[in-house]
């Protein structure tokens, strides 16, 4: 088998299962639109509404956040003409390119998904059998565009694994040197940011508390509020950052400030050193508005016009399938299947 050269492609996606959090936006969105202001990729974003049907969704509720996650992308810095924006529904090559993947991947490989373990829980056999497919979805997405580069939050790294392991043993059994092996994309202050109740859990749209997180429709009152409130020990902020190792609300709270102000943690720490709460939080507070308040308002905007959202997605599905379509069809020819354009 000779090595296939892949052009330089980075695909990434957003469940619009909620709105969207701080999380979202430094572990992924900010680093999407560094990506596609590099220049060196061609970029694909997408907002992975098949994702989000794997757990119950109020149909006019997830229309609307749809659009909100949207809005978001291009509020956040992703620019229409230079990335390609879509929702998954309207590109089908994904839906049927993860049924060819979900007769590669092996029922072992998505036991193994912690995701599926924690989503799932103890109630296993009343999840949905999508919930237990998603991995093969996800995978679907990347290599339905032979995607060489996933930027993503730490939180998606196994399924990442799972798909070069789809596209290795895809090869594999076909002896054909098809689908790249795509690198994960994940660093940085804020690659997992918590919650802002619970410094071991992750920031998460669906947790019960909105108090937990940083959505990006929150108002500058909201967001001084929350982190105001957040958690934390009673110790000020030591010299190092190397000390906060055992300190994961204090630690958190230092690495979201170093994710909005583009530093490392350990830069930070020069600055805040032996602060006290009553100091650090009103400056956090102050730095997170500066970056989330335009875009805030930015999003607003946009979804004071849904039509547009949608012609924009529409116009993105268009170019996505322009790349998926001829890929889908040489698996679908790989694997035997005859199908007539
Ligand atoms: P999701 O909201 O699960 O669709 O996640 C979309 C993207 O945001 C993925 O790349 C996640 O890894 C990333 N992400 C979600 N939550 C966090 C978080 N708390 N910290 C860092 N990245 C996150
Ligand atoms: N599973 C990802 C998440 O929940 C979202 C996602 C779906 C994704 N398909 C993708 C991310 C493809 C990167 C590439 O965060």
């Amino acid at each position: 088998m000779t090595a296939t050269a892949f052009t330089p492609r980075v695909f990434s996606g957003i469940q619009p299962s909620g709105g969207l959090t701080l999380g979202n936006y430094l572990g992924a969105l900010r680093r999407f639109v560094d990506m596609q202001d590099a220049g060196t990729h061609e970029c694909i974003f997408c907002v992975v509404d098949l994702h989000a049907l794997t757990t119950w969704q109020a149909p006019d509720k997830l229309h609307a956040q749809t659009r909100e996650a949207a809005a978001a992308f291009i509020a956040a810095g992703i620019d229409p003409s230079r990335s390609i924006l879509f929702n998954q529904a309207a590109v089908p090559e994904h839906a049927q390119l993860a049924w060819l993947f979900n007769c590669v991947a092996r029922m072992g490989w998505m036991r193994r998904m912690t995701q599926w373990k924690d989503k799932a829980g103890k109630n296993s056999e009343e999840a949905s059998l999508g919930l237990f497919a998603y991995p093969a979805l996800m995978a679907a997405d990347i290599l339905a565009y032979h995607a060489t580069h996933v930027p993503v939050g730490e939180d998606q790294k196994q399924h990442l694994e799972l798909t070069r392991d789809i596209a290795a043993k895809f090869n594999h059994d076909y002896g054909q040197d098809f689908f790249p092996i795509t690198e994960p994309v994940i660093g940085g202050p804020a690659a997992r940011v918590m919650s802002l109740r619970d410094g071991t859990k992750k920031m998460s749209k669906s947790d019960p508390s909105d108090m937990s997180r940083i959505n990006l429709s929150d108002d500058a009152d909201t967001i001084a509020q929350k982190f105001r409130k957040a958690r934390t020990d009673p110790e000020p902020l030591p010299e190092t950052y190397g000390e906060l190792k055992d300190r994961p609300e204090a630690r958190n709270l230092v690495d979201i400030l170093a994710g909005l102000q583009g530093r490392t943690s350990e830069e930070v720490m020069g600055d805040v050193a032996g602060q006290g709460w009553g100091q650090f939080k009103p400056y956090l507070a102050e730095v997170a508005v500066e970056t989330l308040g335009p875009i805030t308002t930015e999003m607003n905007r946009l979804m004071a016009d849904p039509a547009e959202i949608d012609r924009t997605l529409g116009a993105g599905a268009l170019r996505a399938r322009e790349i998926a379509s001829p890929i889908l069809a040489k698996t679908m020819d790989i694997m035997g299947i005859v199908r007539s354009v």
